[in-house]
């Protein structure tokens, strides 16, 4: 039998891929925090019942760096493919003047996420097969005053993505990078987002899985997002560096 990893499987984008996958018929390990094992195995419970697949859950801490290897050793079997989920928006105003805060940004959503991939990445090299999504950000793209902390955390993930896709493209393993834009999920609960730019974790998830599977390199979550960062990208810096952005 083989396996999908999902690390951060109780996140709300997480949840609604493990359902594409296990509609098509894929076993999964669901990967997440302590704190949220009930969570994941009500999921993999459900999904069990709904489409007589198997479900495991998994326990995995992004920032327990040291416990990596040992928590990938463990899966037996090896999953087929990985995707990374886990992410932490913090709070960009706390994490100026509180350097904790902007550590557990930056560690969570870029040393945990190299720190856990590198290790994976190394098992599919030596095996010639596998796939590796990484959901990073629009935030990535250029760095803005209201949550450059978390956007050069993913900016650091999207470049990794990008040179292990490079380094793995020569054994056959495949890597995506994702860049949702606005998703409706706990990470934005609260937030006052436009209605028309922001999509619903199911059709992430559907964008996501048709991407790991037609082999894409980067995509935008909903699509118009290029278009969106392509602007605002071009925005000459002494323009930009006036906006409230
Ligand atoms: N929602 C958006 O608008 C948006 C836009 C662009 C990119 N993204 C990215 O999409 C991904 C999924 O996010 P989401 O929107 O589905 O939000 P979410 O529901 O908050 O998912 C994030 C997940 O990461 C987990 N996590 C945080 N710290 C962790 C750690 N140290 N170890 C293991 N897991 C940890 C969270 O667990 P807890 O609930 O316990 O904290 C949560 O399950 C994230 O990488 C996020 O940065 C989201």
């Amino acid at each position: 039998m083989s396996y999908i990893l999902i690390l951060g499987a109780a996140s709300d984008i997480a949840k609604a891929v493990a359902a594409e996958y296990a509609k098509q018929g894929k076993s999964l390990y669901l990967a997440t925090r302590a704190q949220e094992k009930e969570e994941a195995e009500a999921t993999a419970t459900d999904l069990k019942v709904k489409y007589n697949i198997e479900a495991e859950t998994v326990e995995v801490d992004a920032v327990d760096f040291a416990s990596h290897a040992d928590f990938y050793e463990k899966l037996d079997p090896k999953p087929e493919g990985t995707l990374l989920f886990i992410g932490y928006l913090g709070d960009q105003i706390k994490a100026q003047a509180d350097f904790e805060e902007t550590q557990r940004i930056i560690n969570t959503n870029y040393v945990g996420a190299v720190s856990l991939l590198n290790v994976i990445a190394n098992d599919y090299e030596s095996k010639k097969s596998g796939f590796i999504v990484g959901v990073s950000s629009v935030a990535g793209d250029r760095g803005r005053q209201s949550n450059y902390l978390y956007g050069s955390a993913k900016a650091g993930l999207t470049a990794y993505l990008s040179g292990l896709r490079h380094r793995l493209y020569a054994s056959g393993v495949h890597v995506v990078t994702v860049k949702p834009g606005f998703v409706n999920t706990r990470m934005t609960e609260g937030m006052d987002l436009p209605a028309k730019l922001t999509a619903e974790p199911e059709e992430v998830a559907r964008d996501i899985v048709k991407a790991q599977q037609k082999r894409k390199n980067t995509i935008y979550t909903k699509w118009f997002w290029r278009c969106v960062m392509m602007v605002i990208t071009s925005i000459p810096e002494f323009v930009f560096k006036k906006t409230k952005l």
